[in-house]
């Protein structure tokens, strides 16, 4: 066969086998995304699993009409433009991937209003980076991202799709897991239509140490100490578990490096060693870690 070039759809649905593993893959890079643009409160809608729809909305900065076909064409980003920006990237995303990826196995509306505008913009994508005709509509400041059937044009994906309580629960574990990254931001999420999360804002102690307990469970919080500590240029705040609270898995170890949830054996380790003399074998500790 003759060498030649792809179908952009193709491209980017080769490059979605990377980004969108199962519909919590794409809450994940559609909330980084708010987190990137300043949001102070994040709508999330579920419906059957995500299979169906996933639509989150922000009130953040928002996309000016000009820029929303860019927002969905490969490798076209708003957060870096150097190599020198990369080696410091402080924004969760800089691929400019997620949202051709995800526009080209499902079915993406991109709704987005700044402060400037007189109005906001939708567009509707297919992956195939053609036919952006921005169409007017009533959307309040900040970017609403509505995807419908995940996989519909790649049905050997959607085949491998678990129950649809099986992926919520995904999603679910994914946005607590954010929240406790963001104390600043409100979430709410809901599935099928029913509330399942409402998260204020939580500025104070109090009101961190409420979210924690209404993630972790309030036994977390009533049997752990509040910690901050800096060494060599480096600050190491949280909370962890007094030994008398320990679980029979690592389900509840939760270590964030510059907001981004991480799983490090030498942290696990690290964290393991310390409570080596107060933890009975085959318990572990319960953490929630910034550095
Ligand atoms: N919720 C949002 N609010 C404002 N701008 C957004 C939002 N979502 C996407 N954008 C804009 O669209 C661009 C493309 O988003 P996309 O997620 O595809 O790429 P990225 O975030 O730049 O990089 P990555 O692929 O690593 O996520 C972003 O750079 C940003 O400018
Ligand atoms: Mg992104």
């Amino acid at each position: 066969m003759r060498i030649h070039s792809l179908p952009i759809q193709l491209v980017n649905q080769i490059a979605a086998g990377e980004v969108v593993e199962r519909p919590s893959s794409v809450v994940k890079e559609l909330v980084e995304n708010c987190f990137d643009a300043g949001a102070g409160q994040i709508t999330i809608e579920i419906e059957q699993g995500g299979a169906r729809l996933i639509k989150i909305r922000d009130d953040g900065c928002g996309i000016i009409k000009e820029d929303l076909p860019l927002a969905l064409s490969r490798h076209a980003t708003s957060k870096i433009a150097t190599l020198q920006d990369l080696e410091q990237v402080s924004s969760m995303g800089f691929r400019g991937e997620a949202l051709p990826s995800i526009s080209s196995v499902a079915r993406l509306t991109l709704i987005s209003r700044t402060v400037a505008a007189q109005c906001a913009w939708s567009v509707t994508a297919d992956g195939s980076e053609q036919n952006f005709d921005p169409q007017p509509d009533p959307h309040p400041q900040g970017t609403t991202v509505d995807v419908r059937d995940l996989f519909y044009n790649t049905p050997a994906r959607r085949k491998f799709l678990k129950t649809e309580k099986t992926e919520f629960a995904h999603i679910e574990t994914l946005i607590k897991r954010m929240a406790l990254s963001r104390f600043d931001i409100g979430f709410t999420l809901a599935h099928n239509q029913k509330e399942v999360l409402n998260l204020k804002p939580a500025a104070t102690d109090l009101e961190q140490e409420h979210r924690i307990a209404g993630i972790c469970g309030s036994a977390f919080i009533e049997n752990s100490v509040k910690i901050d500590f800096a060494a060599s240029g480096l600050q190491l705040t949280g909370w962890v578990g007094l030994p008398t609270f320990s679980r029979s898995q690592q389900d509840m170890q939760f270590f964030y490096v510059n907001g981004r949830l991480i799983r490090d054996k030498l942290v696990s380790h690290a964290v393991k060693q310390a409570y080596q003399d107060v933890l009975f074998h085959g318990r572990h500790p319960v953490f929630v870690l910034y550095l």
